[in-house]
């Protein structure tokens, strides 16, 4: 590709516009937004009318746009446009994660037979390089897992809860006012945000692609004042935690979900709309990567980057996906968690490890205990409904603590 690159732009909300600006005040850059094209025709715009248009075909036909940047809120309109964008011969940059975990194998294989690029850093944890960095820095380690907090609206409703002792639905608003949530919430609070990022990382830890239905994801919308104190009492801050988990040689999990937080653990402190990310591995140890997981210009510098990578005709080798003995996707683990619940059949069909610990309140009670992965994923519609707040606890939990910080609690 030429170093000046003409650019078709979908998309001018959030991110188009941080783009923009972004790239006004880049300087290493030769590249010019030729055309934008939006939805609303009712909408006031910042620039010339002429740069806009409302038909997708006036930048997928125009021969002369190189690069399509695709910043989008519709998932199955970005897939029409990304498709059609590489199957013309043209190299595109997206953010659009669900779009991208929904469909990234099948879209691997149309970058190898249209011979055109697909790049999207921004969609993974907004302004952080994890993507890149997974895929070159880290493609020989032995990587033994990725984790940490990927959603910045429940990262900022959690904090929200905890530093103001606001609602669940006055956190959940604020975080609509200030833009970071998606415009369907359920994306953000329900985990399924972070699951697609997972899903997409996956791709580029270990080379596999999993379909984000296939794994377990529990949101933040089902926890109380009462679990965030049963937090502090421990020393500990929730947080919403999605993870990449080796756990042998040959076998691997994916799972997102609360998760206690101990003071000592880099994670704890990463508050309000910030991300991390956790790599672990064999020879570079722990390595943590934390920053604005979302707004118009982190997300529009991870395009920039994007965009310059490009320049010097950049495309992900996908070389994990090439490697034998891939590991394999596992859901037949134990995991340690803790859960509050209102009455027994609340927690039926749920089968907990010896050595669990069942606490009585008034209002509601708890239980400490070992449970199956996949007993989770079976149950999780019925565990929804029936308002069970979940979290895991990685740092053991001994029975004493346990009981003794329940028991203050519920007041016994
Ligand atoms: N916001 C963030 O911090 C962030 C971070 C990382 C990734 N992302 C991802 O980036 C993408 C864009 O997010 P955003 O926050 O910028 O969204 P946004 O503020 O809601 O803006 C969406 C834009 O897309 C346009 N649009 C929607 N459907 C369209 C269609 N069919 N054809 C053309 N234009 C269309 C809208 O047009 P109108 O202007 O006419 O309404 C609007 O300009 C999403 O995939 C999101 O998941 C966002």
């Amino acid at each position: 590709m030429s170093k000046q690159i003409k650019i078709g732009m979908f998309g001018f909300g959030c991110v188009g516009q941080g783009l923009y600006n972004v790239l006004q005040q880049s300087r290493g850059i030769k590249a010019e937004i030729a055309r934008i094209a939006v939805k609303d025709r009712s909408k006031q715009r910042s620039l010339p009318a002429e740069l806009f248009t409302y038909e997708a075909s006036d930048i997928l036909n125009d021969a002369s746009i190189d690069v399509v940047v695709e910043l989008i809120d519709d998932a199955e309109a970005a897939y029409g446009i990304v498709t059609k964008a590489l199957r013309s011969g043209k190299h595109v940059v997206t953010a659009n994660k669900k779009m991208l975990a929904n469909h990234l194998e099948e879209l691997v294989a149309l970058q190898q037979e249209t011979g055109a690029s697909l790049l999207y850093e921004a969609s993974v944890c907004g302004g952080i390089p994890i993507i890149r960095t997974l895929e070159e820095y880290y493609d020989n380690e032995l990587l033994h897992s990725v984790s940490g907090i990927f959603n910045g609206s429940s990262n900022y409703i959690l904090t929200r809860l905890e530093q103001d002792g606001l609602s669940y639905e006055a956190a959940l608003s604020l975080a609509q006012q200030k833009g970071f949530a998606e415009s369907d919430p359920t994306l953000d609070v329900g985990g399924y945000d972070a699951c697609n990022k997972l899903c997409i990382l996956a791709a580029h830890a270990y080379g596999v692609y999993i379909d984000p239905k296939d794994v377990f994801c529990y949101g933040i919308d089902k926890l109380s004042a009462e679990d965030l104190a049963y937090a502090r009492q421990l020393g500990t801050q929730v947080k919403l935690v999605a993870t990449i988990q080796k756990l042998s040689d040959d076998r691997f999990t994916l799972l997102v979900m609360p998760q206690f937080i101990a003071d000592t653990d880099k994670l704890n402190g990463v508050n309000d709309e910030y991300n991390a990310v956790r790599v672990e591995a064999a020879f570079s140890d722990v390595q943590y990567f934390i920053g604005k997981g979302a707004g118009g210009h982190p997300t529009g510098s991870a395009v920039l980057s994007d965009l310059s990578a490009l320049t010097y005709q950049y495309k992900y080798s996908y070389k994990k996906a090439e490697q034998p003995n891939r590991p394999v996707y596992e859901t037949d683990i134990e995991l340690n968690v803790y859960l509050r619940y209102v009455q027994q059949v609340d927690i039926e069909g749920l089968s907990f490890g010896c050595g669990a610990v069942f606490t009585q309140g008034e209002g509601s009670n708890y239980v400490s205990a070992s449970i199956s992965l996949k007993n989770l994923i079976a149950l999780k519609s019925e565990l929804l409904k029936r308002n069970i707040s979940i979290i895991r606890t990685n740092h053991q939990t001994t029975n004493s603590s346990y009981t003794r910080v329940a028991s203050e609690l519920v007041g016994a």
